[in-house]
């Protein structure tokens, strides 16, 4: 039986690993992410039978099936938080995952496969760039050279890694995708349309594509006081013509959003012109074109700003995560589970990015069932209900009763 009770509780418990009030900071591969993931251990040990961390701090704990052999099921989200973030977006998840596999394994259940819950480490890429950061290391999908990436204060992935007692190579988590039988994904909805149309859980059909990167505009560092206006070359002004460009452009493509949410300026005093201007990329869409021909518009827009302003700018390609269509057959699966608990779930296009994606791109049936969350997300006003995370849970069992039961 699923415990509604214990499964608040621990989401509760899990917030309070880099939280205060319900805002949690829980940033991926830092010792707030490692203490988060020694507590679901601590969850599963008296239940499990096995738990690992790979050298992307990844936590996979296996539950054994009846054929030791056979390509397990995963089921799980990610445990890391965006700053100043809530206390379900990737946590929710994996809690849901551990209620599920307890709830059947409680009731008697054994499962005919191993089952592993599994912790995705940084899935949000808040503080080196690089978002699915565990799940594309074990699905062998980091972009290169990702290892060598620095945070702000110039600490390189592979660095984050080793302080955390890691080898410092997350390319060596790299598993067989034939090893995994199937990906489920519980998650908070994260957008509106479950609240809207009064439904309690959703079915994922498709994640839209994700196009990362980062800006840096160079023009000329100056006195504030004594730079006339007509001879300046403010990094900053240009760098602003770009955000507002981006913002049009994106408005203009069907489906598309483009974002900028990090933005640093150098040297950063009130009365120096600045010199330089670093900002972030974030561009969305269900559609590859449609990426492109934001993508297209803003790379005109900067041709003219260089010109216009005689400033450098450089783009710098961060990630880029294709269009990912989940499968069709667990989506069937998902739909039934959801329907067995008594709830019919809309058919959902993913707006944020996932960890699934990753087992999806690389061949393995996937599939995400979506838990309505009021208050939006990346914000500490997120809020899915303990009736709602309940209910997920008890669909999920269905889910994990049919693919390894
Ligand atoms: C993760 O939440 C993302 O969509 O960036
Ligand atoms: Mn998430
Ligand atoms: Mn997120």
């Amino acid at each position: 039986m699923t415990d509604a009770a214990r499964l608040e509780t621990r989401v509760r418990e899990l917030a309070l690993v880099g939280g205060s009030g319900t805002s949690v900071t829980r940033l991926g591969l830092t010792a707030l992410e490692a203490e988060a993931r020694d507590l679901v251990r601590s969850w599963c040990a008296p239940f499990s039978d096995d738990a690992r961390v790979d050298e992307a701090g990844n936590l996979f704990i296996r539950f054994a099936g009846a054929d030791a052999e056979a390509p397990a099921l995963l089921v799980g989200s990610h445990l890391d938080s965006v700053p100043e973030g809530g206390r379900f977006d990737g946590a929710l998840g994996v809690c849901v995952a551990v209620e599920a596999v307890a709830s059947l394994l409680g009731s008697g259940a054994r499962f005919a496969r191993p089952v592993e819950v599994v912790g995705w480490a940084d899935e949000e890429g808040a503080r080196f760039g690089v978002g699915l950061f565990g799940s594309s290391a074990a699905f062998g999908r980091l972009p290169a050279g990702a290892a060598d990436l620095r945070d702000r204060n110039g600490v390189s992935i592979a660095e984050a890694l080793r302080a955390l007692g890691l080898s410092g190579d997350p390319a060596t988590a790299r598993i067989d995708p034939r090893s995994v039988h199937a990906y489920l994904e519980p998650h908070i909805e994260q957008g509106p349309r479950l609240e809207r149309a009064g439904r309690a859980l959703g079915v994922v059909t498709d994640i839209v594509g994700i196009y990362h990167g980062r800006v840096r505009v160079g023009g000329r560092q100056d006195h504030a006081g004594a730079t006339v206006m007509g001879a300046r070359r403010d990094a900053l002004v240009a760098a602003s013509g770009l955000v507002a460009a981006l913002e049009r452009l994106a408005s203009a493509v069907p489906d598309t959003v483009g974002t900028v949410g990090e933005i640093a300026v150098r040297p950063g005093a009130k009365n120096v012109v600045p010199g330089e201007c670093v900002f972030s990329l974030d561009v969305r869409a269900p559609s590859e074109e449609h990426i492109e021909r934001a993508l297209r518009g803003l790379g005109e827009e900067m041709a003219r700003v260089r010109r216009e302003r005689e400033v450098a700018i450089e783009v710098e390609p961060l990630q880029r995560v294709p269009v990912t269509p989940l499968d069709a057959r667990v989506l069937e699966t998902l739909v039934a589970a959801v329907r067995s608990v008594g709830a019919e779930p809309p058919l959902l296009v993913s707006g944020a990015g996932h960890d699934a994606q990753n087992p999806s791109l690389s061949g393995v049936p996937t599939g995400m069932i979506f838990i309505r969350s009021t208050g939006g997300s990346h914000t500490p006003a997120e809020l899915a209900s303990a009736a709602d995370a309940a209910l997920g849970a008890r669909a999920l069992e269905h889910a994990i009763r049919a693919l390894a039961a």
